[in-house]
């Protein structure tokens, strides 16, 4: 088998890791998380990895340099001795996910590392499998990647999940203190940077019927919910000069945000939208959406931000409806370094040397990934796989068996780039 094909083999193999039998959902300090850590952490040790599990769930493989002449003596890595490459991603996934967002990179690291597994490097390698990307079940994002890089927000703790579990509840009942959650987090003088492969989750790469890109920088969402109360009253016996529904004013807030986003090049989207009381003869009286806001600088989302909160003020103003807005997630945006972007660019023209000058895109990536949380403690580096129609968060995300081949290939090549400095 090739190494390619194992490693679609092995994302396929963690879809079974499922909160749910007929859909794929794996959210963080759940059985699943511990499940797929599990198996994971077999593939780790597999490549020659030793694993650990850290202060916030996140699962670590390492190894150490045998400089040459050491006799194989291994050193520590991290704050213990030599500074560490890390590669990786994360493991878990939206609700109703496909098999790619995130354990592609995972997946694919690993087979990296057992790659170079006798080869001598001037740095400690490391793989992480991070938690928590999505937020999917917290409402907030990256807490893993967040915590490893030394910005675990205290605020978290009291935050409840769907059920009313919150972030305590949920460390205890997983086997982890809370009160250790320092312990997760890296210095900067520990690492040699960080290195992350993922599917493009956009349609360009395809377009160029190119098979990987570098990421120049990471757009930095921010995120809210946005509440709406008017009166709720009956459906047939309201005149509409009466009438405060806040759904209609909602509806005028989902679209007026698509028309400013769409205006100022950047992109924003009512994700989930709750009705109450919800009955089919009741003018609603409250709605709750999310938003989701990015763009391709920091000063453009929030200026979109303040553009559709005014929005919304004045939308609900005229219907007699009351607007709220309340911050849930706000990551700044990421810029990979030119260091780690040249190794991951000179990786892909490796990888593809047979071919006549290898067109080396470099893209900024509207969709959040940990390393922009990475940035905070290290340089990071991305590489980008062409995924089938640009489809992600949806259980058709498909790579290409070929493109996971180079991929392999490109993501080794940048790792020797590094290592030249
Ligand atoms: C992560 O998938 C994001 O929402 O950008
Ligand atoms: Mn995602
Ligand atoms: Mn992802
Ligand atoms: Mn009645």
């Amino acid at each position: 088998m090739t190494t390619a094909r194992r490693v679609l083999d092995r994302c396929a193999a963690l879809t079974a890791y499922s909160a749910s039998p007929d859909h794929l959902e794996r959210t963080y300090l759940t059985p699943q998380h511990a499940a797929a850590n599990t198996a994971v952490a077999g593939w780790m040790r597999d490549a020659g990895l030793d694993t650990e599990t850290d202060a916030a769930g996140n699962l670590w493989g390492r190894r150490a340099p045998e400089p040459p002449g050491t006799d194989g003596a291994r050193q520590e890595p991290g704050t213990r001795g030599v500074p560490a490459l890390v590669l990786g991603s994360h493991l878990d996934t939206v609700p109703d996910a496909g098999a790619f967002d995130g354990m592609l990179g995972v997946v694919l690291a690993i087979a990296v590392a057992e790659r170079l597994r006798d080869v001598a490097l001037p740095f400690a390698l490391e793989v992480v499998g991070f938690w928590d990307e999505e937020g999917a079940r917290f409402g907030t994002a990256l807490m893993g990647s967040k915590a490893v890089a030394g910005q675990w927000d205290a605020a978290w703790w009291d935050r409840p999940d769907a059920d009313g579990v919150t972030v305590r509840e949920a460390f205890e009942r997983f086997g982890l203190a809370p009160d250790r959650i320092g312990e997760a987090a890296r210095h900067p003088e520990d690492l040699v940077g960080y290195l992350e492969a993922h599917i493009e989750q956009g349609p360009r790469l395809e377009a160029a019927d190119l098979p990987l890109g570098y990421v120049t920088s990471i757009a930095g969402a921010r995120r809210f919910v946005l509440t709406l109360t008017g009166e709720a009253r009956h459906a047939g016996g309201t005149p509409y000069e009466r009438r405060k529904d806040a759904l209609a004013a909602a509806s005028e807030v989902v679209l007026a945000a698509e028309r400013l986003a769409r205006e100022a090049g950047a992109l924003a989207t009512v994700g989930d939208i709750g009705v109450e009381p919800g009955a089919v003869n009741v003018i609603p009286g409250r709605a709750r959406l999310t938003l989701d806001v990015r763009a391709v600088d920091d000063a453009a989302r929030d200026a979109l931000v303040a553009a559709i909160e005014a929005a919304g003020r004045e939308l609900g103003a005229r219907r007699g409806v009351a607007f709220e807005i309340a911050e849930t997630h706000s990551a700044p945006s990421a810029v990979c370094s030119d260091r780690l972007s040249h190794a991951i660019a000179d990786g892909i023209r490796a990888a593809r040397s047979g071919e006549h000058t290898p067109d080396v895109p470099g893209l900024w990536s509207p969709a959040g990934h940990d390393a922009m949380a990475m940035a905070a403690v290290t340089e990071v580096g991305m590489l980008f796989v062409r995924c089938h129609d640009g489809i992600s968060h949806h259980p058709a995300e498909s790579v290409r068996e070929d493109d996971v081949a180079v991929a392999l290939d490109a993501f080794e090549a940048a790792v020797f780039a590094v290592a030249r400095g």
